[in-house]
């Protein structure tokens, strides 16, 4: 028989008694362990080897774990230290003993906590006693096993140490092989070696030598690693396909600043000055820099005027007090409204002539409680349209279009409050996976002490909805803390696609 020079040193060095893994044969003879799995599959294929395979639990030591090896375990050198001041007669105080342990940051808090937890001793109000005669740490000698390269057998050790970040575990799988019957034929017939060409090239094509040659088979169905390339987050990927859809229905884009000055954020959207969301508890406050002191002076008057003394013949409003202090304040914008005002006021990009569409999707930032719909920081869907007659048919509306991009067909409209607009809805659509309704926006017509003060003298639909809401609908993630930071899952960022 013939085989290609590696198949034939494979199949020699393989047995048909005992099983050998590749990485034996690769290291008998000298080869990757790469080019003797390819050999194997050849001869597997041919029906010369038998190949079988092994899911194998690889330990091994974390940085720190290997520390440890070299210092000792933080409990244990603290626990040592201890019996040195005869913690075991007597409770000494725990200053003085982290102090001469010379355990150090990190290492103390790692040493308190698994000295009670491992029985090493008690600490109380400032105190630590230590049990005497503790000579054996099995997470220590555990420890020095892995390595030694000793396989460890107590898998609730283990478990602690995984837990602990010292010890890291890995599947993997190992392949062993044995000759086949056939095999011990054709190895007793005869082996004779065949120079196989792997790539053509142009030589073997002009000189006519490629049909004298016998060329490599490739095996298709071979195992290779898994290639994971870099691709946009999925984030990023509804905030891309966002801009489009918004820019396909006519809206063009918006920027500025995340810190502005309150004026922007609050004052020019009628919010009084007094209003609970005014308050450090749901924003972020800064100090102020000179150079942003610049609020327009006239929009400035007309907006305190509607604020204390409302617009209109039978304005009202809001008798409480209202200071240009509190107007001059900066703060991480709590909502991207704030662009909205300053594109309607004539500020961003000059005074607008009806009909006009705006959007942004930006961050913005709130000082809320975290949890599974909650961040300190979210990206916002704004966007507000300014015509002549606009109702509350044209914002249901608007909103129809755009969610039925992606997918989202049942939306519902609950009737709402925002100081800056009457009416208010706000949004809601049912989540994919537990069926929950949970709110994905906010939304209403400006009211005229909003839009007088601006100078605006037709209607203006508004909303503000919230990417990553629209994210979960879309990839039926069920916490936003899924979508990014450190608790998302790399498969599911991997593999989430932004369908439409
Ligand atoms: N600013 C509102 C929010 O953050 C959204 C909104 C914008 C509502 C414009 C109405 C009009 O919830």
């Amino acid at each position: 028989m013939r085989l290609a020079p590696t198949q034939a040193a494979v199949l020699e060095a393989a047995s048909a008694t005992e099983d050998r893994t590749i990485e034996r044969l690769a290291e008998e003879l000298g080869e990757k362990p790469e080019t003797v799995t390819g050999a194997v599959f050849a001869l597997e294929e041919e029906g010369l080897l038998d190949v079988s395979e092994e899911e194998i639990e690889g330990v091994s030591l974390t940085e720190e774990g290997e520390t440890y090896v070299e210092m000792g375990l933080p409990e244990r050198r603290l626990y040592e230290t201890a019996l040195e001041l005869d913690a075991d007669e007597e409770p000494v105080s725990m200053g003085e003993v982290i102090g001469r342990s010379g355990l150090e940051g990190s290492e103390v808090d790692i040493a308190l906590s698994n000295y009670a937890r491992k029985g090493y001793g008690e600490i109380d109000s400032g105190e630590l006693s230590a049990t005497a005669g503790r000579e054996e740490d099995e997470e220590a000698d555990a420890l020095a096993l892995i390595a030694a390269e000793e396989p460890v057998t107590d898998e609730s050790v283990l478990d602690d140490l995984t837990r602990r970040d010292l010890v890291a575990r890995r599947e993997s799988t190992v392949r062993s092989v044995t000759v086949t019957e056939e095999g011990v034929t054709a190895l007793m017939e005869g082996i004779e070696e065949s120079e196989t060409v792997g790539q053509i090239t142009p030589e073997l094509l002009t000189t006519g030598e490629w049909e004298a040659v016998e060329f490599a088979e490739y095996n298709v169905e071979a195992d290779a690693a898994e290639v994971v390339g870099g691709k946009k987050h999925v984030l990023r990927q509804t905030a891309d396909r966002v801009k489009d859809v918004l820019v396909g229905m006519g809206f063009e884009e918006m920027d500025g600043p995340h810190v502005d000055s309150e004026f922007w954020i609050n004052d020019a959207l009628f919010m009084p000055q007094d209003h609970p969301a005014r308050t450090h508890w749901d924003q972020f406050a800064l100090e102020k820099p000179e150079e942003m002191d610049n609020l327009p002076e006239d929009l400035l008057d007309r907006v305190r005027s509607a604020h204390l003394e409302g617009v209109g013949e039978d304005g009202e409003g809001y008798h409480s007090p209202w200071t240009e202090e509190v107007a001059r304040g900066m703060d991480l914008r709590g909502h991207t409204t704030s662009l909205s005002m300053r594109y309607l006021s004539g500020e961003a990009v000059g005074d607008l002539e009806p009909p006009q569409r705006y959007f942004s999707v930006e961050k913005v930032y709130r000082n809320d409680t975290l949890d599974p719909t909650h961040l300190l920081e979210f990206f916002q869907i704004e966007g507000w349209v300014m015509a002549e007659d606009l109702s509350v048919r044209d914002l249901k509306g608007t909103f129809t279009e755009f969610y039925e991009r992606f997918g989202i067909t049942d939306l519902q409209f609950k009737p709402h409050y925002n100081p800056y607009t009457e009416p208010s809805f706000e949004l809601f659509g049912h989540h994919p996976e537990t069926g929950e309704l949970i709110e994905i926006g906010n939304s209403g017509m400006f009211r005229p002490e909003v839009l007088e003060p601006l100078g605006v003298e037709c209607d203006v639909m508004a909303w503000g909805l919230a990417l990553e809401r629209l994210a979960m609908l879309i990839t039926g993630a069920e916490d936003i803390r899924d979508l990014h930071g450190t608790l998302a899952d790399i498969e599911f960022l991997r593999n989430a696609e932004v369908i439409y």
